[in-house]
């Protein structure tokens, strides 16, 4: 028994020292360019999973209206598009380069449709801790915040008015440049 103890207690200090080396010498990853750490993607998804299980709405106060998709459209255009992108536009710099990245969440590959309205108004409400998603709890109020939420469940499926609101605006005709004016003599 007393060997075993021993045993085992040497064990939990090799892990420790392990641990501790990987993390003290530089090894571990800290930019946002390198590769996750080994079980980092699988412990951050289950710790997330397991929580917005437990704490997710299971039903919403509002519908997905025209009315309230158009106004999650310009709340998405204001709070969320500098990372997530446009539907219509290039994938956001800025989300490209955060890790995790930020997925275009107007992308087949990166929309939340298949997720229940809760679990999403869940991240807008409380961000993803440890990555760039912020919690807009202080920002939004509740509506704005299922009125987003139902915007992105329905991205792949969005009324004519409410796409039109986040589309690009029609190209202007190019305005003939101004004569550069001659600076005026004092
Ligand atoms: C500063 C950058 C930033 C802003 C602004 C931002 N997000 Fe995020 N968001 C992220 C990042 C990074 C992730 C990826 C987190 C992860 O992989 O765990 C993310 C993840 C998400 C997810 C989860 C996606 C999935 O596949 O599970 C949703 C939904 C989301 N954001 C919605 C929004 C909405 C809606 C807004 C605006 C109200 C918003 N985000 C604003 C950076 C941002």
């Amino acid at each position: 028994m007393g060997r075993f103890i021993f045993g085992v207690i040497i064990g939990i200090c090799l892990v420790a020292g392990g641990a501790f080396t990987y993390f003290m010498t530089g090894m571990a990853p800290v930019a946002a360019t390198a590769q996750p750490m080994p079980f980092e993607r699988f412990l951050a998804h289950a710790a997330l999973h397991a929580k917005i299980d437990r704490e997710a709405p299971k039903t919403a106060p509002i519908q997905p209206t025209v009315g309230n998709l158009t106004a999650g459209a310009h709340l998405y255009i204001h709070d969320c598009a500098f990372c997530h992108g446009m539907p219509s536009g290039p994938q956001s710099l800025q989300g490209r380069g955060m890790f995790p990245p930020a997925p275009a969440l107007f992308t087949p590959r990166g929309m939340v449709t298949n997720d229940p309205v809760g679990v999403t108004f869940w991240k807008i409400k409380n961000g993803i801790r440890l990555t760039g998603m912020p919690s807009f709890e202080r920002g939004l109020n509740t509506t704005q915040m299922w009125q987003i939420a139902w915007l992105m469940r329905d991205a792949d499926k969005l009324p004519p008015a409410v796409s039109a609101v986040l589309a690009p605006p029609p190209a202007q005709p190019a305005k003939p440049a101004k004569s550069a004016e001659p600076r005026k003599r004092r």
